[in-house]
This record gives C-alpha cells, structure tokens and sequence, in this order.
C-alpha cells in the first residue's frame, strides 16, 4: 500500500531517537507521501530543523511566535489539510502533555487543534516507560482514541535494556500504510477471542496454557484496522488492549462462552483463544493441602465455544485456529469439518506460542494456503484480508 497522496505531519519531540525521525521523514516521502515537520524545542537540541527542512522539502515548524505565516494562526492550519498527525519520537514528558490537553508549545497545540487522527511512537528509558504516571497518561490517551505504536524491547542509549525503544522507521512507516490500507471490513462487527483461559483448582491454583494472546490481540488490532468494530474477549494475558478495541476480560471457559454469547450477533467470529479442554469439576473452596497421597483432581469437559457459535442459526462467519504438535494438516481438517467451520487456521504450537512469529496454514473449502513465517501483526493483516475475500 502506497502512501502517495497522503500528507503527514511529523511531530518530533526531545530524545534521542529524534535522529530516527530523520530517516523515517526520508522513508515517507520515498513511500510518496508530503511531510510536513514540527519539533519542540527539546528536539531542536538533537538534530537542527535544517535537517528536517532538507529531507521535507518544507520549511520546519518549530514555534507558536513566528508570524511570518498569513494570519498567525499556524497552529490551526497545519492540520487542517493533513491526513494523520505521527509524534515519533513521543517523548514521556509530551504523553504527559498530551493526556492532560495541554498546549504550551506549538506541536502540543497543533495535535489539540487537530480533527485528524494522531498516532504517536513513544521512546524513552525503559524505567521512565514503566512509571506508573506514564502508564497512566498511557492508558488516557488509548481512551481518547491516540494510536500508540509500539514501543519495543531493546538496547536503550542509556546503556540499559528494556521496553522503551521506539519502533524503526520501516515499522513505523508500516503501521501508517496499514492504516491507509482499504478498509475491507467497514461496517462490520467482529468478535475475537484472545489468550489462554484458567480454570481454578482452588483459590489460589489453577489450570492453564502458554498461550501469549499475541495472535488474538494482532487479529483484533488488523480488523480494527481494517475498519470493522471489534470486540475482543480474552483471557488472562499482560497484554495491552490495542486501541479501539473494545476489550471484555475473562478467566475461565465459561466465563469466555457467557461473554461471546452476550457479543453476538456479529459478522466474524474469529476464535483464537487457547481454551482450556477441561475444568476442575469441583472447585475447592479453600487451599488444598500437600499430601503424601498425591492429590486425585475430577476433570469435566468444558463448553467448545465455536462449535456451539458456528452451529446457531445466526452463525458469524466462524474462523478457528488449530494449535497441533504433529500431524497438523490432517488434524486440522478433521478439526474444521468437525466444528463445520468455513476456515481453519492451523499453526504448529511449539513454533507459535509465545513467539512473536508464527507460519500459519489456511485451511477453506478450496485448499490450503500457507503463510510463510512472518511477524503476528503480519499475519493477521493477511488473515483478515482473506476473511474478506470470503465475506465480500
Ligand atoms: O478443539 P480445539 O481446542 O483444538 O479447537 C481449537 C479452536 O476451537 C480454537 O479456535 C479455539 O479458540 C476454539 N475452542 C473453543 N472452545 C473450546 C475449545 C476450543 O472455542 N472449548
């Protein structure tokens, strides 16, 4: 997906990966699209706006005071003709900004003036990242509807190591071309499941699976993406909900069935979740204890949510995911008829779960198809792009 056409403004704020911010105003152009620079004074400290204007084309806006533009009012025309606003590098200090709607500064007043969306790349020292204050400004900005990309995991210019880094200017510039993606799914509602489920033995033991929730959470996020309105049930994962999506936490099986129950109808089912086979048939009410006679547990089988979702009479359209350790295609194909699912995604667990990456097995009516090894995010994308081939 091209970019040409589209027209950014790129904020850019005071840290050290404001030298990335160059390269990624060098890859969008490339990609065809017109950028227009604003960095705080912070950023000006790092890297001169004459690098900016360079690579831009365009003058670089670094102040409210400069009355050199028509009627003064920079701050508001700058974004009226531009198609996103993308702070990157997003400084902790300018999500605080941000959060409380302050405008003190001229980039801080261009993104409150804004009617475009604002998408914003945080990076920082990991401990600074974990700080309870920028969690919190964190989880307001989600609340408002900011697009948080990233951050990643790494080495940090500090020295340290940790969650912090910002994304590289080819991912970023990827999350903006997904988002100009067509929007395949507009109008329609789809639910998802997520992550593993726990199933309590007594209170404070349970069972439960490896499952990530990283594949379930990068469906949701590609079919928000894509346009749908997505509901996401998940179990019990550290993940962060990505933005505008709705997120409905569970713990156990039943629990999962009761929320989808309650979601539908919908358009797209799409079952990801790693749902436990079987519950503690009797939870203890109190703390098990250690026993020299080992300990016999009664095990009950749990409600097959999808089966049950694709058999009703206003079924979505049912997509499961297969985790097999051996034999995966023919398990799989016995597993989607067995569910009478119009498409099956089988995947091997041990190169799956908890990875980032995954190979994935689409299974339909007219065959299989392989998606060769690729980020989640990646995946997803090209899952969601062929659940739309089917609906549309
Ligand atoms: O039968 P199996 O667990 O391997 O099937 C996997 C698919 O079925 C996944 O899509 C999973 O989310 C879904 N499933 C379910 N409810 C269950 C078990 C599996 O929805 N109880």
């Amino acid at each position: 997906m091209s970019l040409s056409g589209k027209n950014i403004l790129l904020g850019v704020t005071g840290g050290v990966a404001a030298y990335k911010a160059a390269e990624l105003c060098r890859l969008l152009r490339k990609t065809g699209a017109s950028v227009r620079v604003a960095m705080t004074e912070a950023a000006c400290r790092f890297v001169t706006p004459l690098t900016f204007q360079a690579l831009s084309g365009k003058p670089v806006l670094t102040t409210m005071w400069d009355g050199s533009e028509g009627d003064g009012m920079a701050h508001i025309h700058a974004t009226r003709d531009v198609d996103w606003i993308l702070v990157a590098p997003a400084s902790a200090d300018f999500l605080a900004k941000l959060a409380h709607g302050r405008g003190d500064d001229l980039l801080s007043t261009l993104c409150l003036a804004r009617s475009v969306p604002l998408l914003v790349a945080p990076a920082m020292n990991q401990a600074m990242w974990s700080a309870a204050p920028t969690q919190r400004n964190l989880a307001q900005l989600q609340a408002d509807g900011v697009r948080v990309l990233g951050p990643a995991v790494g080495e940090q210019a500090c020295g340290e190591t940790g969650l912090g880094r910002m994304l590289e200017p080819a991912e970023l510039v990827a999350e903006l071309r997904a988002t100009a993606a067509p929007r395949v799914l507009a109008g329609r509602r789809v639910l998802v499941t997520a992550g593993p489920t726990f199933e309590p033995i007594d209170p404070v033991r349970g069972l439960t699976n490896r499952s990530s929730g990283k594949m379930g959470y990068a469906v949701a996020a590609a079919a928000r993406d894509a346009g749908a309105e997505v509901c996401l049930v998940s179990g019990p994962t550290c993940l962060a909900a990505p933005s505008g999506v709705r997120r409905v936490d569970v713990e156990t099986a039943a629990e999962m069935r009761s929320a989808v129950l309650a979601e539908l109808p919908a358009d797209v089912f799409i079952a990801v979740a790693a749902v436990a086979d079987y519950r503690v048939e009797t939870v203890a009410a109190h703390k098990l204890k250690k026993s020299a006679a080992g300990l016999h547990l009664d095990l009950a089988p749990n409600p097959d949510i999808l089966a049950e979702v694709a058999a009703r009479a206003d079924a979505p359209f049912c997509v499961g995911f297969a985790a097999e350790t051996e034999n995966l295609l023919a398990h799989a194909e016995a597993k989607r008829e067995h569910k009478k699912l119009p498409l099956l995604v089988a995947n091997l667990a041990q190169d799956t779960f908890g990875l980032e990456s995954a190979e994935l097995i689409l299974l339909d009516a007219a065959g299989s198809h392989l998606l060769p090894r690729a980020d989640k995010t990646t995946q997803a994308r090209a899952l969601i792009r062929h659940i739309a081939s089917h609906l549309n």
